[in-house]
């Protein structure tokens, strides 16, 4: 009987197969573009209960991490919760050899343990506002863009002081949206597990299924009594946001609904063919320059556990898009982007022919667009060149670029030269608590190599005569060079610089340092590369915006989003498996049985720490056990829309219950901002069961759970 009903609800499922739920969707138009076919996908919120105009909803709860990043409030007292690889870089920051908590993890079960994070900001979406229409009559009237933002800034006002606008361009300047956010930056953190856990399998499980990773960290967001933003101080309370989210111990199953809302960063879902060859050629660029680095550092990571921690995010942040651009690289191959992004082209072509009026408005972008991307191609090329080599010179650029920059700042603010030093050696012992000089020589030889091989031949002469006795950098001994700048500037040690800036000379003395020397060079020829790229994009403006355009009318009619741009988006779906390759089907969770046939105790990415091996040998998961396998599970699939940006944002359930955290795509998917592929297209979340079993179990502060809304 049993068996039979069973296979009646399976067929049931089959009869309605998964949509093919693309999209990142903008958060006004869910009533009249999404709600209904959320809701017959098992959604049951309204659209005014995730986002409203006049009243707190789910949206008050998510907000931006540190820039970059998305995180959601879990508790009425402040506390959010991201990824570990948002909160990498601080961890990374607040760590020393004494206390490692990027090893170690790290977990504040008191107030007063918590450890304030400099610099690190948290952003509510406060208004979301459509003026395309002020922004279209202004400009029909020519008025310039910044006095159009000015002008509606000012019409709609502030609701507080301290409330940040700004227009932001979608669909490529065809649709302008006023928004608003209000900043807080005194954020603190609560805990983190440690990397073995947030970051088991490190990058060579990164951007790939099947994933045991714990990708999670926690934060506490303090403001003034009154709860305004407010600058670190002991006497900040913990926010009490609008909205928090409840947290689910129900697990996920097969064909779940499953929601996800956050700030995915950027896609290139409107591009013409050229414009993604343009793209993959960059891209090769990058990769070459980054797997040079990369190996340099490797190698120095692993022979010393300092150089581990100085180096670690760095390290994660070259490879990270390292790995994405080489899989994307497989992903145009193997599923034919270029030639689809053509043959789509040719469709829309023979759409606009149809109708003279079309042929008028939209005729001429495809080749405009191909005709100003061959035309930017070399400038963006040498752009790139220099921007993944000399930029990552660290002498030059990290030590003696980082001190100039904010002696300049602060004796221009200041006036002192006092005051400047104290602001230029800040920043110089910042970098340096990150720093090894015996790897960076090694880079330094190796990124200037790289330079000359890669760099168009024209504008290698400037850096000729740098340093005395090195004339043509075209044929200088770069090894030479590099222990030339090592021997002779100021910038390889603290006693050094603070004895130059005892001396009146001390300008003379920067502007002829040989490392500050070649950073300067470096950084005027990026800087006018980069203003000659922005003039060719400008240029480019109108036939992009014609190009979008038309493909909105050519699918009026349709549900449609915009690319990425690192405003809030909705996108739903359900939590699936999927098929790699033929024959082949992946399962659509993990569990902590993966732990241990990935442990490898002789490779750093694969250390399963002993605490955990001995809680998964016990099977002791208490409550977090998944109830129909009794196992731990670690990580889930779902088919929603997601890109870098979208990184700890929350997956939901059908209620707006938090079921785990969003925080990578898949590998065979890698093409996914150019264009969505609904069989193949994933993303990876981890299970939230595992990290309250992280936070609980093994690191011992379960008393944050009290904070909670838990969902039985
Ligand atoms: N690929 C992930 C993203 O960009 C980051 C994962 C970080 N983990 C790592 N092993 N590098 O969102």
């Amino acid at each position: 009987m049993k068996r039979i009903f069973a296979s009646l609800l399976l067929a049931a499922t089959l009869a309605f197969p998964a949509a093919a739920d693309e999209g990142m969707w903008l958060l006004p138009l869910l009533e009249s573009m999404n709600i209904d076919i959320m809701a017959a996908e098992g959604c049951r919120l309204t659209a005014e209960q995730i986002y409203s105009v006049n009243h707190s909803s789910l949206k008050d709860a998510i907000v931006q991490f540190d820039n970059g990043c998305t995180a959601e409030m879990i508790s009425k007292k402040g506390l959010l919760i991201t990824n570990h690889h948002c909160g990498y870089s601080r961890i990374q920051e607040l760590s020393t050899p004494e206390h490692n908590y990027l090893r170690d993890g790290f977990w504040a079960v008191k107030r007063s343990q918590e450890l304030p994070c400099p610099g690190l900001t948290v952003k509510f979406l406060h208004r979301l506002i459509d003026v395309t229409d002020e922004v279209r009559a202004a400009e029909e009237r020519d008025i310039a863009f910044e006095y159009i933002e000015e002008g509606i800034l000012a019409k709609y006002g502030k609701d507080f002081d301290y409330e940040q606008q700004q227009i932001v361009s979608f669909y490529n300047d065809n649709v302008y949206y006023l928004i608003s956010y209000i900043e807080y930056r005194d954020v603190r953190l609560v805990g983190t597990p440690p990397a073995a856990v947030g970051k088991f399998g490190g990058e060579t499980d990164n951007w790939m299924w099947p994933r045991h990773t714990g990708d999670f960290s926690m934060f506490r967001i303090y403001a003034d009594k009154k709860g305004a933003p407010a600058d670190y101080s002991a006497k900040n309370v913990p926010l009490r946001p609008k909205q928090h989210l409840k947290v689910s111990l129900k697990g996920v199953k097969e064909n779940d609904f499953a929601m996800v809302m956050g700030y995915p960063g950027s896609t290139e879902r409107f591009m013409t063919a050229v414009q993604l060859e343009d793209m993959e050629a960059k891209q090769d660029v990058t990769i070459a320059a980054r797997v040079l680095r990369e190996g340099i550092m490797w190698e120095a990571m692993c022979a010393d556990p300092t150089v581990q921690l100085q180096y670690a995010d760095k390290f994660a942040s070259s490879s990270n898009y390292r790995k994405n651009f080489q899989g994307m690289k497989q992903s145009f191959k193997k599923l034919d982007i270029i030639n689809r992004a053509r043959a789509k082209e040719a469709a829309f072509m023979d759409w606009v022919a149809e109708d003279p009026a079309r042929v008028e408005k939209y005729g001429t972008a495809i080749g405009q667009i191909a005709e100003n991307t061959k035309a930017a191609a070399q400038v963006s090329h040498d752009f790139t060149v220099a921007y993944e080599s000399l930029w990552n010179t660290e002498l030059p650029m990290t030590l003696s670029f980082g001190f100039a920059n904010a002696y300049m700042e602060a004796l221009q603010e200041t006036s002192s030269r006092e005051k400047a030093a104290e602001a230029g050696l800040k920043a110089y012992d910042k970098a340096y608590k990150d720093y090894n000089e015996a790897l960076d020589r090694k880079e330094t030889v190796a990124l200037l190599g790289f330079y000359r091989d890669n760099q168009n031949p024209e504008l290698l002469p400037q850096l000729d005569s740098l340093a005395e006795g090195f004339d043509t950098f075209a044929t200088m001994d770069l090894q030479a060079y590099t222990d030339y700048l090592f021997e002779k500037s100021i910038f390889t040690s603290r006693e050094k610089l603070e004895k130059s800036l005892e001396s009146e000379e001390f300008l003379g003395t920067l502007f002829t340092d040989p490392a500050f020397k070649l950073a300067l060079t470096a950084y005027q020829q990026a800087f006018t590369l980069y203003s000659q790229m922005m003039m060719f994009e400008e240029a480019g403006k109108e036939a992009n915006k014609a190009y979008t355009a038309g493909q909105l009318e050519w699918m009026a009619g349709q549900p449609s989003y915009p690319d990425a741009n690192f405003t809030m988006r909705l996108s739903y779906g359900q939590v699936l498996p999927y098929s790699p390759k033929d024959g082949l089907v992946y399962n659509y969770f993990t569990t902590s049985d993966g732990i241990l046939e990935k442990e490898n105790p002789d490779d750093p990415e694969f250390i399963v720490p002993a605490k955990l091996k001995e809680l998964i040998l016990k099977k002791d998961f208490g409550r977090y056990a998944d109830p129909a396998d009794g196992k731990l599970h670690v990580c889930f699939l779902t088919n929603n829309d997601i890109t870098g940006g979208n990184s700890g944002s929350p997956v939901m359930d059908g209620d707006g219950n938090l079921i785990g955290l969003a925080f990578d795509g898949n590998w065979e998917a890698m093409s996914s901002d150019v264009l969505f592929e609904p069989e193949l297209q994933r993303c990876i979340c981890v299970d939230i069961r595992y990290v309250l079993f992280c936070i609980d179990k093994l690191g011992g502060a379960g008393s944050l759970l009290k904070e909670m809304t838990l969902v039985k």
